[in-house]
C-alpha cells in the first residue's frame, strides 16, 4: 500500500530538550516529571522537512525582515493543492489567511452567532472547541460520539434532536482524538440536517491531509451545493509538515455572505495579517511537499500497525481505536478498570509517559488516553516496552489481590 518510494528517514531522533517546545516544558509544568516520556501535544518529533526550513532560511537571507504582503503564490500553491489533493475547486476570493485554526473557530463563533446561542459538537473532541464556545459565552450542545467498542460513529437520533437547539455546528473531519474519517454519506447526512435547520456548519480539516493508506479525507464543502454554501473549512499544513508553530492557515468560504461577514471581522481587526514567514512556508509545503507526506503517512501506518499488534499480543486490557488519519491514538483502557485519575497516574508515575488524559475530550472520554505516535519507532518502542512493565506488574498486583480476597 506505500504511496511513495521510500527516501526520507523518520528514524532520526531529535533532540527536542532547550528548545522551547512546549511538549518538553509541559512535562513540569502539567506532571511535574520531566523525565516522561511525551506523547502528548500534537506535533510529531520528525525533522520539519528541509523544503521547508529552507525557505525560512531564504527569507531571512534576504536581509530584512519587513511587513510582507501576501504573495500570489500563496493563493496559487492552496488552490493548485485542493485541487490535486481533494479535487476541489477554490477560487482566490474564497481564500482567507487566519492565523491558527482555533483563532479561525473563534472569529466564526464571533461572527456567525450570538451571545446565548447554541454551538452542537461531537465530543469526544479536540477540548478547544468546548472551550472557545465557553469562552465566548455561547452554548455548548453536545451531541456524544456512540463508541461500539472499536470506533466511533454519529448519534443520528440526538443529532436530529440536539441541532435544533443551534446556530452553529463544528465538524472535527477527520474526528481527534478518534481518528475517524467521515465517509461520504456521514457527510451528506450531515449537509442534510444542518441546511434543512438552518445551521452553519464549521469544518475543522486540520488533519485531513494525513488521511492514512487507503482512506480518503473529503472535505466537507463538496458533498453538495448546500454544503458549500453552508459552511466554513478551515484547513493548514501545519499537522501534515509538522510545522504548527509557524500559525498558517486558511478559511475556504464559498459563500459570499458568509465570507464578507467573516472577512469584515478578520481584516477589521487585522487578524488576516500574516507573518513574515507564515506565507513562503505554507508555500514550500504545498509545492514541494507531496513525496515527503506520502512517505511519512507510511511511517506513521507503521506505527500504528506495530502499536496494534504490541497491544493485542502483550497488553489486552488496553485497546487501540485504529486511526483512519493523522497520529493520534485514542487508547481505550476501560478494562483495566481504573478511575481516571488513577488511570492517568498509571501511565505517569508508573509507565513514565505523558499522554493527553482523555477526559479532557469530554465525559466520554473517561477510560481513554490519546497517544501521540508521531515519533521516531525507535521512541514509539521504547514507550511501549516500559508501558508493558507497568501493566504487568498491575496485572500481578490485581491477581495478589484476587487470590486474597478469593
Ligand atoms: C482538530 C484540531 N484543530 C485545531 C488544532 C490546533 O490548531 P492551531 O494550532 O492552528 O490553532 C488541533 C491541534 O491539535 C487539532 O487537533
Amino acid at each position: 500500500m506505500c504511496k511513495c518510494e521510500e527516501k526520507f528517514s523518520f528514524d532520526e531522533i531529535v533532540e527536542r530538550k532547550n528548545t522551547d517546545a512546549i511538549k518538553i516544558e509541559g512535562l513540569k509544568l502539567f506532571w511535574n516529571n520531566e523525565n516522561l516520556i511525551p506523547m502528548w501535544v500534537a506535533d510529531m518529533d520528525f525533522r520539519t522537512p528541509d523544503f521547508i526550513l529552507n525557505s525560512i532560511k531564504e527569507k531571512c537571507n534576504e536581509g530584512i525582515l519587513g511587513y510582507p504582503a501576501c504573495p500570489e503564490s500563496w493563493y496559487d500553491a492552496i488552490i493548485s493543492w485542493m485541487k490535486k489533493k481533494c479535487n476541489v475547486e477554490v477560487s482566490k476570493k474564497e481564500l482567507v489567511f487566519i492565523p491558527g485554526i482555533v483563532k479561525g473557530l473563534i472569529f466564526s463563533i464571533q461572527t456567525m452567532t450570538d451571545i446565548g446561542d447554541g454551538v452542537m459538537i461531537m465530543p469526544p473532541v479536540y477540548h478547544p472547541f468546548r472551550i472557545t464556545i465557553n469562552n465566548n459565552k455561547r452554548t455548548v450542545v453536545n451531541c456524544p460520539l456512540i463508541y461500539d467498542g472499536n470506533q466511533f460513529f454519529i448519534d443520528k437520533a440526538c443529532f436530529e434532536k440536539e441541532i435544533k437547539k443551534c446556530r452553529m455546528f463544528i465538524l472535527c473531519n477527520p474526528h481527534n482524538p478518534g481518528g475517524r474519517i467521515w465517509s461520504r454519506e456521514e457527510l451528506e447526512y450531515i449537509d442534510k440536517v444542518c441546511y434543512e435547520n438552518n445551521v452553519l456548519v464549521v469544518s475543522d480539516e486540520i488533519h485531513a491531509d494525513i488521511a492514512l493508506p487507503g482512506y480518503n479525507c473529503i472535505t466537507f464543502s463538496s458533498v453538495s451545493e448546500t454544503a458549500k454554501q453552508n459552511s466554513i473549512i478551515f484547513r493548514a499544513p501545519s499537522k501534515a509538515f509538522n510545522m504548527p508553530g509557524i500559525m498558517s492557515s486558511y478559511a475556504i468560504i464559498h459563500n459570499e455572505a458568509i465570507r464578507d461577514r467573516f472577512k469584515e471581522y478578520v481584516s477589521g481587526n487585522e487578524f488576516d495579517c500574516g507573518h513574515i514567514f507564515a506565507y513562503t512556508s505554507l508555500v514550500a509545503a504545498y509545492n514541494h511537499g507531496e513525496s515527503w507526506l506520502n512517505s511519512m503517512i507510511d511511517y506513521i501506518q507503521k506505527n500504528v500497525d506495530f502499536l496494534e499488534e504490541y497491544f493485542r499480543e502483550k497488553m489486552p486490557d488496553i485497546k487501540p481505536v485504529i486511526p483512519q488519519a493523522s497520529f493520534l491514538v485514542f487508547l481505550d483502557c476501560k478494562a483495566l478498570n481504573l478511575s481516571q485519575k488513577e488511570l492517568n497516574s498509571f501511565f505517569a508515575d508508573k509507565a513514565g509517559l505523558a499522554l493527553n488524559d482523555g477526559e479532557m475530550f469530554g465525559e466520554e472520554g473517561i477510560g481513554f488516553m490519546r497517544m501521540n505516535v508521531g515519533c521516531p519507532k525507535e521512541i514509539l518502542k521504547t514507550a511501549l516496552d516500559s508501558l508493558y512493565v507497568a501493566y504487568s506488574e498491575l496485572k500481578a498486583e490485581i491477581e495478589i489481590s484476587e487470590s486474597v480476597n478469593a
